[in-house]
C-alpha cells in the first residue's frame, strides 16, 4: 500500500475494517446471499439514496416480478415504474431499465466484471460500479458513497472533502490507497456498515469503532465538525394548482412526460377553479360540489413544491374521445400504480363511494 498524497501511510486501516466486518458487520442481506450481477447490480440502484430498511420489501418485490435481466429488459417501463413508485429518485428507474436493456441489447446480457466498463452505463457511476466489481466478481475495487466519505474524512481529517473538486479528487485517491490485498468484499461491505451504523452523521458511535485508535477526529474531537458540510441550501418554492376529480369510483390522471420531475408517472393534472368546470366537461362529466384540500408539499433535490389540490366531485361520467396521456384509475388500483407517494397517499385517504 501507498500512502494517498498529503495522507499518512495507514497499514492497520484496511484490517482493522475487515476483522470488524467479519465479527460485528451485517452478514444477512439479500444482496450479500448472491454473486449474481444482476442482483447486485440492482441492490445497489436502489441504496443510492436510499436506506436498507426501506429497499428491503422493493427489492423482493421487484426481483418476484422480474427475476432477470432479461425480463426486465423486456419489461415496459411503465410496469418497472409502478414497482418503484414510493422509493423516490425516479430517474434510477428509468435509468435501469434504459441499462437492462443496454446491457441485453449490446453485451449479450452479461455486466462485465471491470469497473471501467460498466461506470457510464445508464446510472452507472464510478462507486457503483466498483460495487458491482466487488461484490458479483471479487474485484479489487474503490467505492466512494456518502458514508464512505464521511468515515474517511473524520479518520483522515479531510477539510474539504466533497466540497471541492480538489477534495473529491483526494478521497478517491485515499480510497484507492486503502484498499486491500485480499478480502475485498469483507472491506467494502465494512466500510459501508461502518458508515451506516456506526460512523453515522449525528452521534457517531465511537465507543464501538474499530478505527478509533488511529481516526484524527477522535484524536481531536472533531467528529460534529467533520465532513464538514456545505452552506444550507434554502430550496427554491414552488407552488401549483391541480384538479382532483373524482365520481367516488375514479380519478382522473395524467402521465408525466418520461423525463423532468416524476418523470413517466401518473399524476393529478394541474388547473384552478376557474378551469375545473370546462374541464370535467371535457372529461365526459359534469361538476358537482368543488373543495380545496389541504395542501401537499414535497421535496426534490433542487426546489419545494406545494400543489393546491382542488378536490372536484363529479357525476354523470360519460365515455369521451380517449386521451392518450389521461385515464381514469380506480381508486382500488391506487395502492399499486405508478404513482407519486405523497399522490398515492392523498388519494389514500380519499372517502370511496359505491
Ligand atoms: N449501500 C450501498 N450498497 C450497500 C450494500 N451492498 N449493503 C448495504 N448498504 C449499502
Amino acid at each position: 500500500m501507498t500512502a494517498a498524497a498529503g495522507f499518512p501511510d495507514c497499514p492497520s486501516f484496511a484490517g482493522r475494517v475487515i476483522a470488524w466486518q467479519e465479527a460485528n458487520g451485517r452478514h444477512d442481506l439479500p444482496w450479500q446471499q448472491t454473486r449474481d450481477a444482476y442482483r447486485i447490480w440492482l441492490s445497489e440502484i436502489m441504496l443510492q439514496q436510499t436506506q436498507v430498511q426501506t429497499v428491503l420489501p422493493y427489492y423482493a418485490r421487484f426481483l418476484l416480478r422480474f427475476p432477470t435481466l432479461e425480463a426486465l429488459a423486456a419489461a415496459p417501463l411503465d410496469s418497472v415504474l409502478e414497482l418503484w413508485s414510493g422509493l423516490g429518485y425516479y430517474a434510477r428507474a428509468r435509468n435501469l431499465h434504459r441499462c437492462a436493456q443496454t446491457v441485453v441489447a449490446e453485451r449479450a446480457g452479461t455486466f462485465s466484471a471491470d469497473p471501467i466498463e460498466n461506470a457510464g452505463l445508464p446510472g452507472i457511476g464510478r462507486s457503483t460500479a466498483a460495487a458491482i466489481s466487488v461484490f458479483a466478481f471479487a474485484r479489487r475495487a474503490a467505492i466512494l458513497d456518502g458514508n464512505v466519505k464521511r468515515v474517511l474524512a473524520r479518520c483522515f481529517a479531510v477539510e474539504d472533502a466533497g466540497s471541492t473538486a480538489a477534495g473529491e479528487r483526494a478521497l478517491w485517491a485515499l480510497a484507492e490507497s486503502l484498499l486491500p490485498d485480499s478480502r475485498i468484499e469483507s472491506y467494502t461491505q465494512g466500510m459501508m456498515d461502518l458508515g451506516a451504523t456506526v460512523c453515522k452523521r449525528r452521534k457517531p458511535a465511537c465507543d464501538a469503532c474499530p478505527l478509533r485508535e488511529i481516526c484524527a477526529a477522535w484524536r481531536d474531537g472533531r467528529q460534529a465538525e467533520l465532513p464538514r458540510r456545505l452552506p444550507a441550501r434554502t430550496l427554491p418554492e414552488r407552488a401549483s394548482s391541480v384538479l382532483l376529480l373524482t365520481d367516488g369510483r375514479c380519478v382522473l390522471l395524467e402521465r408525466r412526460p418520461p423525463v423532468g420531475i416524476w418523470g413517466g408517472l401518473l399524476t393529478l393534472p394541474e388547473g384552478g377553479a376557474d378551469a375545473a368546470e370546462v374541464f370535467a366537461l371535457r372529461h365526459g362529466c359534469r361538476l358537482r360540489s368543488m373543495r380545496t384540500l389541504a395542501p401537499v408539499s414535497h421535496s426534490f433535490s433542487h426546489f419545494r413544491l406545494t400543489l393546491t389540490v382542488l378536490c372536484c366531485e363529479v357525476d354523470e361520467r360519460r365515455p369521451v374521445a380517449a386521451q392518450a396521456f389521461r385515464e381514469w384509475l380506480p381508486l382500488a388500483d391506487v395502492a399499486r400504480a405508478a404513482l407519486p407517494a405523497p399522490i398515492r397517499k392523498l388519494l389514500l385517504a380519499l372517502p370511496r363511494g359505491a
